[in-house]
């Protein structure tokens, strides 16, 4: 930044931008998160000399004509996409538009149950009925992948259902048979989406699972700043099929997308994709040695334990990408939580998230060979300093985590109608307007229109005399809940 905007700002006193985000980035916090560019910028100019809105000859995102549309027409020849549209609301607003453009309004859409909160609101908005399909379970305690066998089942049951959806991979970096799937799908004439929010670097290496675009996904969402050098928010949305109507999709991306898309998303994007079309292979490969060279030193660790995806049943885990390093707490006598906190505050070491008994790293081909240095230094020490007998919380009821409560009402009629909130011990029997969700394994617990089991209150009760987040209810620390009124 010029020094002169700098000191203006510094004189003004701005808290947030100087006192957080500059002082920040001035210390030694290494960012194992997103966004995926690492605050390493690519080349790119000051931000307010290129921050325009659609004048004359800059064409309009909504309707592109000319160098918007060339600059997704790049973007779709690099990842080999029929057509490919920049999204300046991240994943979630390609996620809104592919389901609703896929699935009629009212129709029925077969979703994998650990989706994003984006496809929950998609089949509220267009008053989808919605079918889940449950990931496997993984001895690691995350979810699994979707199997090509209940996508099959779910399909001949329910002849009605207009489309799939599947996160692969996932958050924690699991992956579903998107092949099969696709092929099951469409021997059915039923398009299948893929929200590929984490997977934007995975076609760019074959070191790395392949992308859903190579294995015959009709609709593919990326978030590009989640693993790849972009700004925050910036995303694509790739076609791949004769069978999505491409007027719909546009006509939806309209309603769910700002109307004044920022020039500098989109430059951002225009430097990613030339970036990942001049160095990204090469990038990918070094990225992957380093990785392979992070795990080997992590293999050794006595206590702490980093997740192998061939370590997990073939049916639980199709694939995982290794650029989610999944670090559980072990043998090691913590929390995740502890854990978390020991790599933030004794090595600056700024984690994705941490659940009940595993942190996350994000790591992608911007990290440097000291950030994966530092980490595995990091995690020997406190390794080296953990107790081998941890105190063993009670396993959590997996029966009543993964299997779906009762369905009473679609979302969307759920939510439509008058609510009362309940004390969560007089719930049981009544439909819930809220979700309830425990990270891991990712999956919700419960949806608007779903009915409240005694089950379910027990797992809840559980995870929160562990302590282990429950999220959704508004006022769930007053174990209260929003439902339908009875
Ligand atoms: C699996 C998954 N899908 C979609 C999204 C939404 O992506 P975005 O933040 O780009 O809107 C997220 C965000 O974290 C996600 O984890």
């Amino acid at each position: 930044m010029p020094d002169h905007i700098y000191y203006t700002m510094q004189k003004a006193g701005s808290p947030f931008l100087d006192m957080r985000l500059l002082e920040y980035a001035g210390e030694d916090w290494y960012p194992f998160h997103m966004p995926g560019h690492k605050r390493t910028p690519l080349e790119f100019p000051n931000p307010y000399s290129i921050d325009i809105t659609e004048i004359e000859g800059f064409d309009n995102l909504h309707h592109a004509t000319g160098i918007l549309k060339e600059a997704q027409e790049r973007a779709a020849r690099l990842y080999g996409s029929q057509k490919s549209f920049f999204l300046v609301n991240g994943s979630t607003g390609g996620i809104l538009a592919a389901i609703s453009a896929a699935v009629p309004r009212g129709g029925v859409l077969l979703m994998s149950r650990n989706s994003h909160k984006a496809a929950y609101h998609a089949a509220y908005l267009r008053e989808l009925e919605t079918v889940y399909l449950l990931p496997a379970r993984t001895d690691f305690g995350i979810s699994g992948s979707i199997q090509p066998a209940h996508v099959a089942q779910a399909l001949e049951d329910l002849p009605q259902i207009g489309g799939v959806f599947i996160t692969s991979p996932t958050y924690d970096g699991v992956l579903s048979d998107i092949q099969k799937i696709a092929e099951i799908a469409h021997a059915h004439n039923v398009p299948l989406i893929v929200d590929e929010a984490h997977g934007a670097h995975l076609a760019f290496s074959s070191e790395f699972p392949a992308s859903a675009l190579r294995c015959g996904a009709d609709l593919v969402i990326q978030s590009l700043h989640k693993t790849l050098p972009c700004l925050t928010q910036a995303a694509l949305l790739h076609v791949n099929s004769s069978r999505i109507d491409l007027d719909a999709l546009g006509r939806f991306l309209g309603i769910y997308q700002t109307s004044s898309p920022s020039y500098l998303l989109m430059a951002s994007m225009e430097q990613c994709i030339r970036y990942m079309k001049r160095e990204g292979r090469e990038r990918m490969f070094d990225f992957a040695q380093l990785l392979r060279q992070f795990y080997k030193r992590a293999a050794k660790l006595r206590h702490l334990q980093v997740f192998e995806g061939s370590s997990c049943r073939a049916e639980a885990c199709f694939a995982h990408d290794f650029s989610k390093i999944l670090i559980s707490t072990g043998n090691s006598g913590l929390s995740g939580k502890e854990l978390y906190d020991a790599l933030l505050h004794d090595f600056h070491l700024q984690m994705e998230m941490s659940s009940g008994h595993y942190v996350t790293a994000l790591s992608t081909l911007m990290d440097t060979p000291e950030g994966f240095l530092r980490l595995g230094s990091a995690l020997e020490e406190i390794d080296k300093k953990s107790y081998a007998s941890a105190p063993s919380a009670k396993p959590l009821d997996a029966q009543a985590i993964y299997q779906i409560p009762k369905p009473g009402l679609s979302i969307s009629k759920a939510l439509e109608l008058p609510s009362e909130v309940l004390p969560l011990k007089g719930s049981i029997g009544h439909i819930s307007q809220e979700y309830i969700y425990l990270y891991p394994p990712g999956i919700p617990l419960a949806t608007p229109g779903e009915i409240l089991t005694g089950s379910l209150l027990n797992v809840i009760a559980q995870c929160q005399s562990q302590g282990l987040p429950i999220e959704g209810p508004s006022d769930i620390g007053s174990h209260r809940i929003r439902v339908v009124k009875g």
